[in-house]
């Protein structure tokens, strides 16, 4: 099972994965944590060049491409051999980011960014894609008291991170199967116990 965690700068997403693959492997499940862009040596490099707010001038679409290629590598490296060998994924953002941040962040056409993601990816599609939902004002403001790294996507515009968030909240309503919009603007605990609970109920076979 691929479980993948999205959301907004600041929704506390990067928390809520690393408890959960805790509780998961709590209950005995062999749990892989990763992360985009980066959980290789490959797109651990990329990462920092796409991270880097020296890199102000990058085009859009060589941002696009360089979190693909992130994404490609951790796919074949990390993603695919864990859930053949019956292990649970657990990745903080995946593919969905791109479309939130390149196509309505940025504007860049969605089908074209499909295509790309398939390409990538060849055509893994998350089981269960947890939606931390957050206001972008509040999100940014927790980012920047909680001194954590503060990336090039974070310098944006606030237009910038609501389209993304409008974004996100359009994904999720085109498959609502996939996706669980949870409010994580909640303390950390209460948001925590409300993932175990849907993550429980998939593992159960329920719905
Ligand atoms: P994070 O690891 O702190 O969530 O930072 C990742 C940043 O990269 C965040 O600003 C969102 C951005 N991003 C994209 O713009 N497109 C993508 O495809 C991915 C994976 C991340």
């Amino acid at each position: 099972m691929l479980i993948t965690f999205e959301g907004p700068e600041g929704s506390g997403k990067t928390t809520q994965a690393r408890l959960l693959a805790e509780h998961l492997r709590g209950l005995g499940y062999e749990v892989i944590l990763t992360r985009e862009p980066g959980g290789t040596p490959v797109g651990d490099q990329i990462r920092q060049i796409l991270h880097d707010p020296a890199n102000a001038g990058m085009y859009a679409w060589t941002e696009v491409f360089l979190y693909t290629a992130s994404r490609a590598q951790l796919v074949a490296e990390v993603i695919r051999p864990a859930l053949a060998a019956g292990k649970l994924v657990v990745c903080d953002r995946f593919y969905d980011s791109t479309l939130a941040y390149q196509g309505y962040g940025r504007g860049l056409d969605l089908e074209v960014l499909w295509q790309i993601t398939r390409i990538a990816t060849g055509g893994l599609v998350p089981d269960l894609t947890l939606y931390l939902d957050i206001q972008p004002d509040e999100g940014l403001t927790r980012r920047l008291l909680g001194g954590g790294e503060w990336n090039r996507l974070d310098q944006e515009t606030l237009a910038f991170h609501r389209r993304v968030r409008a974004g996100y909240l359009e994904l999720a309503g085109m498959e609502p199967e996939r996706w669980v919009v949870i409010d994580g603007a909640r303390p950390i605990p209460e948001v925590r116990r409300e993932i175990q609970a849907v993550v429980e109920s998939r593992l159960d076979g329920g719905d």
